[in-house]
């Protein structure tokens, strides 16, 4: 965990998101463990940590075959188009993505083999016959103690189908010890808390052998040893992580550079595959284990239940983005779902935040300070030595958000720095400039009220980028558009409210967050 605050300069951040199956659409929840993981990312770079941040697909296994069957096309032809789509929507969230895997990519191919040949090697598998309940959906087989009644799915509900099959196996059971020395060892290995209680329960319950390939498919790695079986699609999926760095950049390979991860962010769905077999993946194969895992929650329907088109509480990403931008659905979905906890989202939610945070706080905040600015002192920041009162409202803000941020806390960082929206909203209505206009005698304390507000927004935006790219970039042009060539406005040492501020000049603002026309009423 980088230390708190200053500048990481040096320090390699390398940070994931899970890799997306290919056999259907992007939805909501991929869009927002994106946003999510980039708002870190962002983060991290404005503070000159070293930032490499992946995602992609993942593009192998039965439901990605079992889709393209159904439609009659070749595996590759689906993996391609879905891909495609999803590689296309993150420019539209302005991810910042620094490589996209694709599983079905050579290189990738060729590193998942080493390494699980490496495993084969060192005695960590064998050849035997797996029976048990396995979930088409989920291509996984389930234990007992997952199974919900009826032999059912425990996150699809659907039937699971008893099946046999000869395979390969992955001694998981002799990483017990291990994987319980990493749990005790490491209290933040999985995040947050009631997660990582979940991971180590599910270890401590104790871990059986788990199947590492498929005789019946042919959609997948080939097993270097055993050409006759592919790869079970999640040994090559989790591997996504490591082998990308081997080929992510030209003639390069960044292994050293950013291994181990810093932080995995994926859904709970998920979490056995990441917090449990991968670690033991990687120890069987001598390598280091990542830094931490965060497990966020699942967004739901704005009734509260699962999404689902039948029940029609689908929040579409492509509707807020047509109708609000890409800034307001980040804001959205960093501040209404607290990172780690499952929340109901809905357009009205988002319209709400939208009117009633975006435009009325801290675009308001934007506009009428450098309207003023414009109006009392022509254009130019007065130089004079900001408010003692708010600056200490500031003071230690910068850290408490780094703070958080080193931990993830993507929702409450976010909170942190709204808390002084709001307060520099307050010192608007407190200190009533229009009223010290007027007065000839109140010239100087409308000079510092001046300069407070310019400092608190310039510091507010500074803070604020990560989670809203492109408005902030506007209103720190607008702000501060004079700078010294080769200056970092955005850099997070300067998120700190200097005790003078002004002397600069501002420009013209157009309103960051215009009124949205409400929708169309739809064609019954
Ligand atoms: N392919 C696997 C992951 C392999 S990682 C080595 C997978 N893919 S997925 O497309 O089903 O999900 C990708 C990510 O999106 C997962 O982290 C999953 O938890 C997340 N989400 C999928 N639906 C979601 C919501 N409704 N809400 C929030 N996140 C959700 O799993």
């Amino acid at each position: 965990m980088p230390g708190a605050a200053d500048s990481l300069a040096s320090v390699g951040f390398y940070i994931t998101t899970a890799i997306s199956y290919v056999n259907g659409a992007p939805h909501l929840g991929h869009a927002y463990e994106a946003i999510a993981t980039d708002v870190i990312a962002r983060h991290m770079r404005q503070r000159a940590a070293d930032v490499f941040f992946l995602t992609g697909t993942d593009e192998h296994g039965e439901p990605v075959a079992d889709a393209a069957d159904a439609r009659g096309i070749a595996p590759q032809e689906l993996a391609d188009e879905n891909a495609a789509r999803f590689r296309a929507l993150l420019p539209r969230l302005q991810v910042s993505n620094d490589f996209f895997i694709r599983t079905t990519d050579e290189q990738h191919v060729r590193r998942v083999q080493a390494v699980l040949q490496r495993v084969h090697d060192n005695g960590h598998t064998y050849r035997g016959l797996y029976e048990g309940w396995y979930c088409p959906r989920c291509a996984d087989f389930k234990v007992e103690n997952e199974i919900l009644e009826g032999n059912r799915c425990p996150i699809h509900e659907i039937r699971l189908v008893r099946e046999q099959e000869e395979n390969w196996f992955f001694r998981l059971s002799s990483f017990q010890e291990p994987l319980e020395r990493l749990f005790a060892e490491r209290p933040d290995f999985v995040m947050p808390a009631v997660r990582f209680n979940e991971a180590r329960a599910f270890v401590a319950s104790g871990l059986q052998d788990v199947s590492l390939s498929r005789a019946r498919l042919k959609w997948g790695v080939t097993v270097p040893w055993d050409p006759e079986h592919v790869f079970y699609v999640w040994f090559d999926a989790l591997l996504n992580y490591y082998t990308a760095l081997g080929y992510a950049r030209d003639g390069e390979d960044l292994t050293d550079r950013y291994w181990p991860a810093t932080y995995h962010v994926i859904g709970k769905d998920i979490l056995k595959f990441h917090t449990v077999f991968w670690p033991a993946v990687l120890l069987a194969a001598g390598l280091p284990v990542p830094e931490h895992v965060f497990v966020h929650g699942f967004l739901l329907g704005a009734d509260g239940r699962k999404m689902s088109k039948s029940l029609g509480n689908v929040l579409d990403p492509d509707d807020v983005l047509k109708r609000f931008g890409s800034d307001a659905l980040r804001f959205y979905l960093m501040r209404d779902v607290p990172f780690g906890a499952d929340g109901a989202v809905g357009m009205d939610g988002v319209t709400a935040r939208y009117e009633g945070e975006l435009a009325n706080e801290y675009g308001n905040l934007a506009s009428r300070t450098i309207a003023m600015i414009h109006r009392y002192r022509g254009g130019l920041v007065p130089d004079a030595r900001t408010d003692p009162e708010l600056a200490s409202e500031f003071k230690g803000l910068r850290e408490r958000v780094c703070e958080l941020l080193d931990r993830a806390d993507v929702t409450a960082a976010l909170d942190q720095i709204w808390q002084r929206v709001r307060r520099c909203n307050r010192y608007v209505e407190e200190r009533a400039p229009w009223k010290l206009a007027k007065d000839p005698a109140a010239a100087a304390t409308l000079d510092q009220t001046l300069a407070s507000l310019a400092e608190g927004l310039r510091v507010l935006t500074v803070l604020l980028h990560a989670y809203m790219p492109s408005s902030t970039a506007t209103l720190l042009t607008a702000l501060t558009p004079e700078r010294e060539p080769g200056s970092n406005p955005f850099g997070l040492e300067g998120a700190e409210f200097a005790g003078r501020a002004g002397g600069w000049a501002v420009s013209e603002l157009a309103p960051l967050f215009p009124k949205v026309a409400p929708p169309a009423p739809q064609a019954a």
